[in-house]
């Protein structure tokens, strides 16, 4: 089978290119590389042994879309591509919308014209809005997203959802992470974000390896066991996996829309997290404690059974191993620096 990824020189979208062809299908990548690195492509290789095709265009030129739908006989999609960073929407919530909506209607739109209706769609728990509960499962639907970005991911749910009431022939996989986080355990290829990072996870890589000072603890009087912010970490290996369990229920099932929570069910808080980082590499990370970050939520986590049930799909891998290839990654990928 041929699946075209979308955004597969990314981070989650290269750990499931990696999953896919060691699952035997055939990938094709569709990648502006506005935020990856063509790098990626050989580090693919050097894993699998295969070298996907790469397409370096924009999804918001549709006519570039048409061109890869027209020289390959696409089976499914996997659809990453899209800006992510939750302050910069905030900033430039038109860059969010114009983006995120302009490339997916493209995508799916071309989809039709060449009658490729299976599509497995990258979504997020920040879909769930301020909820109030802290366990978050499906039936609970959409709620107020906090950002523009969060606000794209959602309206692309309503959008999927609404193209498949009103063409049941299509199959529909929607899957709502929750904090991915970690790296091949090859140390290949893992998280690079451009600047500052915004998340946690690559923040504590950062600093552990010298290049940024000291990392903000974002308020530890929220109501949680030891203050701080609680959240699901998976790795990303084991999102990469649910893509595959739901590309082969797609398969089988042939019509249908889907939806699952990708998360391991557990809340870890960020000093849990910091300190399980400085355990298992045996390195300190230089932190202090800051003022509560706008918009951030005390606590939640994912309600997984639905994946489990229907999927056969659950998180494989510890914090300890997430925190591990972590840090293999960034020793491998940056230069050190010395404290
Ligand atoms: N945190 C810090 N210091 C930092 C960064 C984060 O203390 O420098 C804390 C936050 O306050 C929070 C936790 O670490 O308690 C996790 O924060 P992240 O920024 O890593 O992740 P979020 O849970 O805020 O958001 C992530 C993704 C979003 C996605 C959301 C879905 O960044 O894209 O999960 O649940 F929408």
């Amino acid at each position: 089978m041929k699946i075209l990824v979308t955004g597969g020189l990314g981070y989650i979208g290269s750990h499931t290119c990696v999953e896919l062809i060691k699952s035997n299908y055939d990938v094709i990548i569709v990648d502006d590389l506005s935020n990856s690195k063509e790098k990626v492509l050989d580090r693919l290789e050097q894993i699998t042994g295969k070298r996907p095709k790469l397409y370096k265009y924009d999804l918001k030129d549709k006519s570039k879309i048409e061109e890869i739908f027209k020289e390959n006989k696409i089976d499914a999609v996997i659809h990453f591509a899209g800006f992510k960073a939750v302050g910069e929407s905030v900033q430039n919530p038109m860059k969010y919308y114009n983006n995120n909506l302009v490339s997916t209607i493209n995508l799916l739109e071309v989809m039709k014209k060449y009658n490729v209706k299976n599509i497995v769609f990258s979504s997020s728990a920040t879909i769930y809005g301020n909820v109030g509960i802290p366990k978050y499962t499906e039936e609970m639907g959409r709620g107020k997203t906090s950002n523009p970005y969060g606000t794209t991911k959602s309206m692309i749910e309503q959008i999927l959802e609404d193209i498949y009431n009103s063409d049941n022939s299509w199959s529909i996989s929607i899957l709502r992470y929750f904090n991915p986080v970690g790296a091949h355990e090859s140390g290949l290829i893992g998280e690079e974000p451009n600047g500052i990072p915004n998340n946690l996870m690559p923040y504590i890589m950062k600093v552990a390896v010298g290049e940024l000072e000291v990392l903000n603890v974002y308020g530890n009087d929220y109501e949680t066991e030891d203050g701080t912010g609680v959240r699901d970490y998976i790795h990303v290996v084991d999102v990469a996996e649910g893509h595959i369990k739901a590309l082969e229920k797609l398969e089988k099932e042939n019509n249908g829309l889907y939806i699952y929570n990708l998360g391991s069910g557990k809340g870890v808080s960020v000093l849990e997290l910091i300190h399980t980082f400085e355990k298992v590499n045996n390195i300190k990370v230089n932190y202090k404690i800051a003022p509560r970050r706008p918009g951030d939520l005390a606590i939640y986590f994912a309600d997984p059974s639905k994946a489990k049930r229907e999927l056969n799909w659950e998180t494989k891998r510890s914090v300890e191993e997430i925190c591990r290839d972590s840090w293999n990654f960034i020793k491998n990928n940056s230069e050190r620096k010395s404290k």
